[in-house]
């Protein structure tokens, strides 16, 4: 028997002419959520679709702030991973510069990248001296509240309309023994939050006279004085949430036992892996309900130089693939963000992904977090958000630290 085997090994492991191995390329990410496994799968089954080559997935638990050290750490370490999942922004900036990523622009230039990304802060952000390095796969806006339809049933009162009527409808969710916010332990979680609250509250020209002004006085002053107020207060709604990952916090509000998140539109693909129909199972309100608006946050995939020829041309296969519009549809429908091209059919999509169709067309759209500080900024800012949401920091104590932070950005 040992001998039939290893004799059909050996026949097996010599390439027939004409039936060219498929080529490996390992693909890491932090994808690893049920919607978010589902949008992989997309990816893989189309990069393995002709055979000539092959989606080996890296998939990293434990969010981008786990993730992202790993990646870096594999470049700069002399291990690199075929492509690698980063956010739009400048989470990648130190690799590109140090000479570490492969050079996609003739991938760019023979599928008009330029032409056919929207908006074209996209591909900003992956370009470097006229270069152009990463393959915008998506949108996402963190800024939206979902809303369990179920709870607000046992609650025996209506869905709210916005923040504030979340926020009012507090106590009757709490005497039904229903958490009024669900939020998870990850800082970039806190963070998200209390961004989402920054606009809703404050407003978006606050948000965009800090963030994009960099008005330091403004980030000091009384309007911003009220958002962190507005966070202590939304703070105390997710005082009995103990979950640790985003998608746990969802399924809280999936399951009805948490009457609200605030989260990135990637919880679509939660709620449909949940079987849960968009305005019938749940409610979504971008910009909180109080300032539709969208965030261009989201994803990119950049592709580390391999000293080898055959991988190099399947990384520039990959790239042409994800800016497709076929993945673009596949993969965005089962992410629950929307495609970085305009010229797709998205008819597939549902109500909530819909309202953020209708507000990237308005045009009424910020660069998001990571595109305008960097990521120690960024990184900083989570550290303080965690801790102030996971304790009773004064607002105003909060409000000076974090001054500080962004000024440590100028
Ligand atoms: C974000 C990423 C999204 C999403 C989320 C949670 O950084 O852009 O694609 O999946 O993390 O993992």
């Amino acid at each position: 028997m040992k001998n039939w085997k290893l004799a059909a090994g050996l026949l097996l492991s010599v390439a027939l002419p004409g039936s060219a191995m498929a080529t490996d390329l390992e693909v890491t990410h932090w994808w690893t959520s049920g919607g978010e496994a589902a949008a992989v799968a997309e990816l893989a089954k189309a990069f393995d679709a002709d055979g000539q080559d092959h989606w080996v997935d890296g998939a990293i638990a434990g969010g981008g702030g786990t993730a992202r050290p790993i990646m870096i750490s594999r470049i700069t370490g002399g291990d690199p991973m075929g492509a690698t999942q980063f956010n739009h922004g400048q989470q990648a900036k130190e690799l590109v510069e140090a000479g570490l990523m492969l050079d996609l622009t003739d991938v760019a230039e023979a599928n008009h990248w330029k032409d056919v990304i929207y908006p074209p802060s996209l591909l900003d952000s992956c370009t470097l001296d006229g270069k152009i390095y990463c393959a915008p796969v998506n949108i996402h806006s963190p800024e939206w509240l979902w809303l369990s339809n179920k709870a607000y049933e046992k609650a025996g009162i209506p869905v709210p309309k916005d923040w504030n009527e979340f926020v009012a409808s507090a106590p009757a969710l709490e005497a039904a023994g229903i958490i009024p916010l669900a939020l998870g332990n990850q800082p970039w979680q806190s963070n998200l939050a209390f961004g989402a609250i920054t606009v809703a509250v404050g407003g978006l020209d606050l948000w965009k006279k800090i963030n994009v002004s960099k008005d330091m006085d403004a980030a000091a002053g009384p309007d911003m004085a009220k958002v962190f107020e507005a966070a202590a207060n939304a703070r105390k709604l997710a005082a009995k949430s103990t979950v640790q990952d985003w998608n746990q916090a969802t399924n809280l509000v999936i399951t009805g036992q948490a009457g609200g998140q605030i989260m990135g539109d990637w919880a679509q693909g939660e709620f449909a892996v949940a079987n849960q129909v968009a305005g019938k199972d749940y409610t979504c309100l971008p910009g909180l309900g109080l300032n539709e608006y969208l965030s261009t946050g989201g994803d990119a995939f950049y592709f580390p130089k391999l000293k080898d020829a055959d991988k190099e041309a399947a990384q520039k296969r990959l790239a042409a693939l994800l800016v497709s519009p076929e993945v673009q549809v596949a993969f965005n429908l089962k992410k629950g963000s929307l495609p970085i091209r305009g010229d797709v059919n998205l008819d597939a999509a549902n109500d909530c992904m819909k309202k953020g169709l209708k507000i990237l067309a308005s045009g009424n759209l910020v660069p998001s977090g990571d595109m305008v500080w960097s990521a120690d900024v960024q990184k900083q800012a989570e550290d303080l958000m965690v801790e102030f949401w996971k304790t009773d920091m004064a607002p105003a104590d909060a409000q000076a630290k974090w001054v500080e932070i962004l000024k440590t950005g100028l």
